[in-house]
C-alpha cells in the first residue's frame, strides 16, 4: 500500500521527506502512480477529482496548505479529508500581521515618505495597550495571531461564528454583532476562510462600520472581500488603510485597480507558506494516527466548509 504525493512545488523534495519520515510505507510521486489500487493516503495541494475514482484504496486526503476550499463542491471520495493544521505557519502569520499593523499604527509609511524629503519630524502615535487588534475569524490560525499581539500588549477582539470564552479576549459572535466588533477595533485581521458563509463578507456596509483611522488586514482568503467596496471605502476615508495578502484571483491580474490604490499595500499571498520541515511532520504523524486505526487531526467538517 501506498502514499502519493503531489505538491505544486518541489514534490521530489517532499517525497524524499515523507520516505525518509515514513520507511515502512512505499511513497510515489506523482504522476507516477504504479498501482492505483495500492494508493491508500493522497497527500495534496489540490487534484482532479475526475482522477480519484482510479484510487479504489484510498482510506483519506492529506492536504498540504491550511486553506481547504478546493476540496468543496467537488466529487471526492468519502474519505476523511485532513487540514493541515501546522502552528509554525500560524506564527508566521502573526509576525506578518503584527509588521503591518506596526507599519502604520508607528507611522513608517509616513517617515518613508519623510526620508525621502529629509524631514525629521516625530509623530505621536497610539500605543499598543490603547490599540484593539480584531481577530475576525478566530479560528486555530486567528487564535494564534491574537495570541502574538497580546503578547506586545495589544487588546484583542475577536469575532467568530460560534463564539468563545477565552479569558482577556471581547468575544463578537455572528452577523448581529460584526459591527460593533469592527467599530471597536483600530485594526482588524482577517483570517476567514472561504466558505459559502464568509463569501463577501466584508462589504461597504461593513467597511462603513470601521473607524476612520482602522487598518484592515487581509491574511484570509479574498473571496471574503468585496474588493470594489473596499476601494471605494478607502477613497471615502474609512477605513484609512488595506493589507491584502490575499485577492479573489489570485495572481493579482496586471489590469486590476487594487495594485494602484494609494491605501492599499499588495502582497503575494506570502504571509505563511507551508514549510516542508514541519508540515511533513505533522502529514506523517497523521498517516501513523490511520495506520494505528486512530483519529487524524483536524479533519475537514464538509458541511461548514473548514
Ligand atoms: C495558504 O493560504 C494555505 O491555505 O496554506
Amino acid at each position: 500500500m501506498s502514499i502519493l504525493v503531489q505538491s505544486p512545488t518541489d514534490n521530489e523534495r517532499w517525497v524524499d521527506e515523507f520516505r525518509r519520515l515514513l520507511p515502512d510505507h512505499d511513497v510515489e510521486c506523482w504522476p507516477d502512480v504504479a498501482v492505483p489500487a495500492a494508493v491508500e493516503y493522497l497527500v495534496m495541494w489540490r487534484h482532479d477529482p475526475s482522477d480519484m475514482a482510479r484510487y479504489t484504496n484510498l482510506r483519506a486526503i492529506l492536504s498540504l496548505g491550511a486553506g481547504v476550499e478546493q476540496f468543496l463542491g467537488t466529487d471526492l471520495p468519502d474519505v476523511p479529508i485532513v487540514r493541515l493544521a501546522d502552528p509554525a505557519m500560524a506564527d508566521e502569520m502573526a509576525v506578518y500581521a503584527v509588521s503591518w499593523v506596526t507599519h502604520f499604527q508607528r507611522h513608517h509609511d509616513v517617515y518613508l515618505a519623510d526620508q525621502a524629503k529629509t524631514i525629521w519630524k516625530e509623530l505621536p502615535y497610539t500605543p499598543a495597550a490603547e490599540y484593539t487588534i480584531g481577530i475576525l475569524g478566530h479560528g486555530t490560525i486567528g487564535r494564534c495571531v491574537g495570541q502574538a499581539f497580546a503578547g506586545l500588549g495589544y487588546p484583542i477582539a475577536a469575532w467568530s461564528r460560534t463564539g468563545g470564552d477565552e479569558p482577556g479576549i471581547e468575544h463578537y459572535v455572528g452577523s448581529e454583532q460584526i459591527g460593533a466588533f469592527l467599530a471597536a477595533c483600530d485594526a482588524v485581521i482577517n483570517v476567514l476562510p472561504n466558505t459559502p458563509d464568509t463569501a463577501g463578507l466584508m462589504n461597504s456596509d461593513r467597511f462603513a462600520s470601521m473607524q476612520p483611522h482602522a487598518v484592515f488586514v487581509n491574511i484570509g482568503r479574498g473571496s471574503t472581500v468585496v474588493e470594489d467596496d473596499l476601494a471605494a471605502a478607502l477613497y471615502a476615508g474609512r477605513p484609512a488603510a488595506a493589507v491584502l495578502d490575499v485577492t479573489s484571483i489570485e495572481p493579482l491580474p496586471p489590469e486590476s485597480p487594487l495594485w494602484k490604490h494609494p491605501n492599499i499595500r499588495i502582497t503575494p499571498h506570502s504571509s505563511g507558506p507551508t514549510r516542508l520541515g514541519t508540515a511533513a511532520r505533522l502529514i506523517a504523524a497523521n498517516i501513523d494516527r490511520l495506520d494505528r486505526g486512530e483519529q487524524p487531526f483536524p479533519i475537514l467538517d464538509r458541511s461548514n466548509g473548514y
